[in-house]
């Protein structure tokens, strides 16, 4: 695998949409199919490196080649991105992480008494926030999922979360975001923005979001 863009290099990518139980058979969690990490790590597979993904919460098949981890909640996918941490030299953070879980899971199921049921939600940790701040000669690529002001908000989470790209979707758009094969995305980096993408299949920007990191990681030959 000489020769290729990502050979030697360790990549963890993180997706699918974090569950946060409730009870043993109910849960918080969200839209997200894991399409775009899965696409993103069979990418980097394909172009030489080592790939670890992260999965939470996603019914498809390991692309193949790719070590895969599952887990649950974001404070479960935080340790096990922590666990591959330390040579680790591509973080891709493309999963749905819940921002709040419920203050204690139920050990048994909740049952149907009052009429209304108020559950209390606590804050989950900013995972790649914590890890952003943390980084050494990690190269971070974050999503950010919009529906409102795409520019302004992705550039806040690039600099909050220490990102060295940030790729932001509006999930308004057609064909973009949850769910879809397909994605249309804005690139940014600390100077602002980097790339405008057309409409892509997943698989697609997969590549064009690797082949950018592997051109700007250090030592790379531009
Ligand atoms: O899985 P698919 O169906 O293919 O859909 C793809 C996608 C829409 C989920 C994906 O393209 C995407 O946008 N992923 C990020 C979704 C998201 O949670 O965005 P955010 O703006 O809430 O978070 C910003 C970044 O911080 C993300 O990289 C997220 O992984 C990370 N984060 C967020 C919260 C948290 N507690 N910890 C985090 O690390």
């Amino acid at each position: 695998r000489e020769g290729l863009p990502l050979a030697g290099k360790k990549v963890v990518v993180t997706a699918g949409g974090t569950v946060e139980r409730i009870d043993p058979v109910r849960y918080i969690s969200n839209d997200s199919s894991g399409k775009m990490g899965f696409a993103l790590a069979k990418a980097a597979q394909e172009l030489g490196a080592e790939v670890t993904l992260l999965a939470a919460n996603t019914q498809l098949a390991p692309p193949a080649g790719v070590r895969v981890v599952s887990v649950e909640s974001a404070q479960d996918m935080y340790e096990a991105a922590l666990a591959e941490w330390s040579d680790t030299d591509i973080l891709v953070k493309a999963a749905a992480v819940a921002d709040y879980r419920p203050k204690s899971a139920e050990t048994q199921k909740i049952k149907k008494t009052g009429d209304t049921l108020t559950l209390e939600l606590v804050k989950n940790i900013d995972i790649l926030e914590t890890l952003g701040k943390q980084k050494t000669k990690q190269f971070l690529i974050g999503f950010a999922a919009e529906t409102n002001d795409l520019e302004k908000n992705a550039l806040d989470k690039l600099k909050r979360k220490n990102c060295d790209l940030l790729v932001a979707n509006d999930v308004t758009r057609e064909g973009a975001g949850f769910g879809t094969d397909t994605n249309l995305v804005n690139i940014y980096d600390q100077a602002g923005l980097v790339q405008s993408l057309p409409l892509l299949s997943k698989e697609e920007l997969g590549f064009v979001i690797l082949e950018l990191a592997a051109q700007r990681l250090p030592g790379a030959s531009k």
